[in-house]
């Protein structure tokens, strides 16, 4: 009796031992990192971005691109070897067409301006006497009857600039004829930035480039008359659009109904590629998933015990639609973690590479100890709470599963934003390693979290 008592505190002890740490997994996480970045996977994320990206273009919700990019990335799968490759359809999307729009200072001067319509913003004629506000701020004070708006404000970050292209729903209450933006970007080399904030807007709203939008500024605060005259004509279609997510999996081996999801979105602007955003993202998931079927196929200890879901989510653009739409059609699955790459796929390299975590504090040790991890292998990632999510943000909140938003040093305001929803967003980039690294990211906390038992 004695010695099966020892026994069963002997096996307890492994157990409490095998539950609390994830040092057992290091060797694999060596073999998924070379297998991505010296090894067979090495170059095939950014084979495949080149092909999505050169061969489709930018792929807008509800443009034949989209949807002729989802086909190819769904027979690419299905060519992989993935289990469950399959689309879902998500329906009653907006469908809004960018025109061939004309933004012209008239007066003290002729000049064109380089614009680019906020998504929803309607068509329309508008030559006026513009009236420029440096702040957001200040815009309560003024009645801007007859007036086209300029907001010259700079730049404090993405979280509160992309709030400022909705602001032709207000200034339109106020009489304004038409807004004119800085575009949100941290850096810009004449580039206007595009993004959603003009739906329900009844007068027409574009970002201009920074340099314009403080050439205006400058006019304006010298008491010169500025004349402006705006042709939009992008336009909401009368009729709604429809798209499809993609969905691929590992199938667990021993639970299969348990579900780690990691996630990019498909969709893009219609500027640029939609490498950066999100087409890398896109590359380094698929590229996460081959690692560890193709290393399974040799080594049955890469086989995940949970299962592995790949999804790509459609019209993130118009406001996580797709996710959205995804979250309500699999309310009954049993998703343990979900993660997202949508702030850059970057190599990442210093120290403030970091996972955006939300979710009880429980599950955020674990989540630093996958860090720590990936940290001792050369990719260096620390943990910080965020709710700041994008499209995972709808299956964490109210669902509580925790979720993960990949920032790496890159990411984010210091170089990410200078390219998205711009004309300069191409595979190009991207730098040796990036997607690879990124990969490597996602496949580790994959094979880790799939796998673990009593201990996510
Ligand atoms: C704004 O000014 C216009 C005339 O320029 C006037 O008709 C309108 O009533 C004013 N609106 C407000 C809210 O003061
Ligand atoms: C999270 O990261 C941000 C940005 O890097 C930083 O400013 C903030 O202090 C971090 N928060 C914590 C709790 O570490
Ligand atoms: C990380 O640190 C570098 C160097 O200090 C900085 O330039 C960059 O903006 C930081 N990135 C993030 C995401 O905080
Ligand atoms: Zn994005």
């Amino acid at each position: 009796v004695f010695s099966a008592m020892i026994d069963r505190v002997i096996l307890l002890s492994l157990l409490v031992l095998r539950s609390s740490s994830i040092s057992q997994y290091s060797w694999q996480t060596s073999r998924l990192i070379s297998h991505l970045t010296n090894g067979p996977e090495t170059g095939e994320a950014l084979r495949f971005l080149e092909e999505l990206c050169d061969d489709y273009g930018p792929r807008q919700t509800g443009s034949k691109n989209l949807e002729k990019a989802i086909d190819f990335v769904v027979s690419k799968l299905r060519d992989d070897g993935f289990d469950n490759v399959h689309t879902e359809r998500v329906v009653n999307l907006p469908y809004w067409v960018r025109g061939d729009d004309k933004v012209e200072m008239i007066e003290p001067r002729h000049h064109k301006i380089n614009a680019l319509a906020v998504d929803g913003s309607p068509s329309g004629f508008v030559e006026a006497e513009a009236v420029v506000v440096r702040s957001y701020g200040d815009l309560a004070r003024i009645n801007y009857s007859g007036k086209i708006v300029v907001v010259a404000e700079p730049y404090y970050g993405y979280g509160r600039s992309w709030q400022l292209r909705s602001a032709s729903r207000v200034l339109g209450d106020r009489g304004a004829l038409a807004v004119l933006l800085a575009s949100a970007a941290p850096l810009s080399l004449y580039t206007p930035h595009t993004g959603n904030g003009a739906r329900g807007s009844r007068i027409p709203s574009l970002s201009i480039t920074t340099e314009e939008a403080l050439m205006l500024a400058r006019l304006y605060e010298r008491k010169k008359r500025i004349v402006l005259r705006l042709d939009v004509r992008s336009r909401d279609m009368p009729y709604k659009t429809s798209s499809r997510n993609v969905v691929f999996e590992i199938k667990g081996s021993k639970k299969p109904s348990e579900i780690v999801l990691i996630s990019a979105h498909i969709d893009s602007w219609d500027v640029g590629q939609g490498a950066v955003d999100d087409g890398g993202g896109i590359a380094s998931i698929r590229s996460a998933m081959k690692a560890i079927k193709d290393l399974a196929a040799e080594d049955l200890r890469f086989r995940p015990e949970r299962t592995i879901r790949g999804v790509f989510f459609t019209a993130e653009e118009q406001g996580y639609l797709g996710a959205r739409a995804y979250d309500d059609a699999h309310k009954s699955d049993n998703i343990i973690f979900v993660a997202e790459t949508d702030m850059g796929a970057f190599r990442p390299r210093l120290a403030n590479s970091t996972l955006r975590f939300m979710g009880d504090t429980r599950k955020q040790r674990r989540l630093e100890e996958v860090a720590a991890q990936l940290t001792a292998h050369n990719i260096p990632m620390r943990v910080n709470y965020s709710d700041a999510q994008g499209d995972v943000y709808n299956l964490a909140q109210p669902r509580s599963i925790p979720a993960v938003n990949f920032v790496p040093d890159k990411g984010g305001d210091h170089f990410y934003f200078r390219y998205h929803h711009s004309a300069a967003d191409y595979v190009s980039v991207f730098e040796e390693g990036d997607l690879e690294y990124t990969a490597a990211v996602f496949a580790t906390m994959a094979n880790v979290i799939a796998n673990q038992d009593n201990w996510w």
